[in-house]
């Protein structure tokens, strides 16, 4: 596993949970005592709550290893890599665990809400055993993982793929071709980037926007309140993707938005988006 933030934490929550030896890799002995702390803590809420028991608890965490040294992959059968949603760092990830990986027929998988699959798979010198894992939030809970395939993947990593998913971690996967967006956030992008428009033209409050959708559409929270758990920060960085690609004006990030992420006020992960956290 590549980063430990939202998505990776919960990722390697799932296959440790699931049986799976895995090493997690950060950026700095800080980052991966953060990713560690995130591990534990859901850990610890599930133990809280019933749901593992002690005995799960302690053989969880002992299949993790934590570590900021990327060569530690080496071995691996697979890696999946859910580092900040930027392609100049995925590339250069790819393009050196494509060196580092000593299996050869290792796959290498992309959590990417929004990058090209085709490109991570060229700078990797391995395109066939490249292709996308996309992974929902909050990963222990959601069900789904969207798989896509790029051009270049060959058909038998696909079913691999298949066969991790859905034998391996117990989740239900769809396929999706290799654009930006995939199926889901090509419907729920648009949706948010709409909804942050409407508050920013001062249609209606964050509170009550959330609530009309809530009540009126039954939808378990509002579009402000899943843009904040999905990070402002991610949730932007995929409308410009989706935007670069298609050209839709309705993908572009509203200003708002833009102000809000060069803020910090990334949501619920740094406490504060368009509501107040902890
Ligand atoms: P995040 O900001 O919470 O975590 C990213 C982590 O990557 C950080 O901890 C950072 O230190 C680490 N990182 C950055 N460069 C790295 C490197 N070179 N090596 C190792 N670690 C590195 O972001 P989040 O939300 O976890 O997103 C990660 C990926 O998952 C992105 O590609 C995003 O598009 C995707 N994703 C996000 C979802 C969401 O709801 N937030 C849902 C599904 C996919």
């Amino acid at each position: 596993m590549i980063g430990g933030g939202l998505m990776g934490s919960g990722i390697v929550e799932v296959n440790a949970r699931a049986g799976i030896d895995v090493t997690l890799v950060e950026v700095s002995p800080e980052a991966v005592k953060a990713a560690e702390a995130r591990v534990t803590s859901s850990l610890d809420r599930a133990l809280g709550r019933g749901k593992l028991s002690q005995e799960d608890y302690d053989s969880t965490l002992e299949r993790i290893r934590f570590t900021d040294d990327l060569e530690q992959l080496a071995d691996r059968q697979l890696v999946v890599e859910a580092a900040s949603e930027r392609e100049d760092i995925k590339l250069d990830l790819f393009r050196r665990l494509g060196q580092i990986l000593t299996d050869d027929q290792a796959i290498l998988a992309s959590n990417t809400s929004s990058i090209p699959i085709v490109k991570l798979g060229a700078v990797s010198g391995r395109a066939d055993r490249v292709m996308g894992v996309h992974f929902f939030n909050p990963a222990p809970v959601m069900k789904l993982v969207e798989l896509i395939p790029s051009l270049t993947s060959s058909p038998e990593t696909l079913e691999r793929m298949r066969g991790y998913v859905t034998d391996g971690l117990g989740k239900d996967p769809i396929e999706a071709t290799d654009r930006a967006g995939f199926v889901v956030n090509s419907l729920l992008v648009p949706y948010l980037l709409s909804a942050i428009r409407m508050y920013e033209a001062g249609y209606a409050s964050a509170a009550d926007i959330d609530q009309g959708m809530v009540l009126g559409c039954g939808h378990p929270m509002g579009p402000l309140a899943l843009s904040d758990l999905i990070g402002l920060d991610t949730v932007r960085a995929i409308g410009i993707s989706m935007y670069d690609e298609f050209k839709e004006p309705l993908y572009s990030p509203p200003p708002l938005l833009d102000r809000m992420v060069d803020a910090g006020l990334l949501g619920k992960k740094s406490g504060h988006g368009f509501y107040p956290y902890g």
